[in-house]
């Protein structure tokens, strides 16, 4: 089954303090490309015949495959998680404050890590442990390296393609936009086991589509919601490099 690029669960306009244009370059450019590389990937794995390929050559797919597969995860975990009021339930709040000793203490671990990706690239995950059933920062400098039993709650980017278009090279400004919005779907479940629960089972995410037609010189996005905000289009503008 070929990989689908999934509504995007944020509204792009809304977000205070990241422009519509990073997230929508973000989104389309980024993860789109990262799902179109996975298909691609998928492709020549299918097309190999596995009986006479080189090791070298079947280690290499499914590698990009692991890394394509986590990037568009990490993509899909990230916008969803924007667009919040910043306020946390007491179950969420509790479980953070079990794990680091208050909100205040996970935050400011959370970013520390994400200073310290300045200048790099990479992802800081809060992610929670199935086995040890325990929240956790860490660090991944590729699509990868989220943890053997973890499954990531909040998921910051800090690729530059993140950021750059409003932000340029300042990092840090980028990291204080996304802690003011990042809480949308995780802070809004009552504990970490059921937010990760409710994502296993795949439940609908509001109903917002883009549709993105190129052409030599300008783009046009045309955004449609069939939810509770009425249809909108864009205007034309240049397109994103
Ligand atoms: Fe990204």
């Amino acid at each position: 089954m070929r990989q689908q690029i999934a509504p995007i669960p944020c509204r792009p306009w809304t977000l205070n303090g990241l422009s519509e244009r990073l997230i929508v370059s973000h989104y389309e450019n980024n993860y789109g490309g990262a799902v179109r590389s996975l298909n691609a990937i998928r492709d020549d794995l299918r097309a190999l015949d596995l009986a006479t390929a080189p090791g070298y050559l079947v280690r290499c797919l499914k590698r990009e495959e692991l890394n394509a597969m986590g990037s568009v995860a990490l993509h899909e975990l990230y916008f969803g998680n924007l667009g919040g009021d910043g306020k946390l339930t007491a179950g969420m709040a509790s479980a953070l404050e079990d794990q680091f000793g208050s909100v205040d203490d996970w935050r400011r671990e959370f970013v520390a890590a994400a200073s310290a990706m300045r200048g790099g690239s990479g992802w800081v995950l809060l992610n929670y442990s199935r086995r040890d059933r325990r929240l956790s920062n860490v660090v991944g400098f590729d699509h990868t390296q989220s943890g053997v039993d973890a499954a990531p709650v909040l998921a910051l980017d800090m690729y530059e393609h993140a950021y750059a278009i409003d932000f340029g090279a300042n990092a840090t400004a980028y990291v204080d936009a996304f802690m003011r919005i990042s809480t949308g779907a995780w802070s809004a479940s009552a504990s970490p086991k059921r937010l990760v629960r409710s994502r296993t089972l795949h439940q609908p995410i509001r109903c917002l589509r883009f549709r993105l037609k190129n052409s030599q010189q300008n783009w046009r996005a045309t955004i449609a919601c069939r939810c509770s905000t009425p249809a909108r289009s864009t205007t034309t503008r240049a397109a994103p490099t």
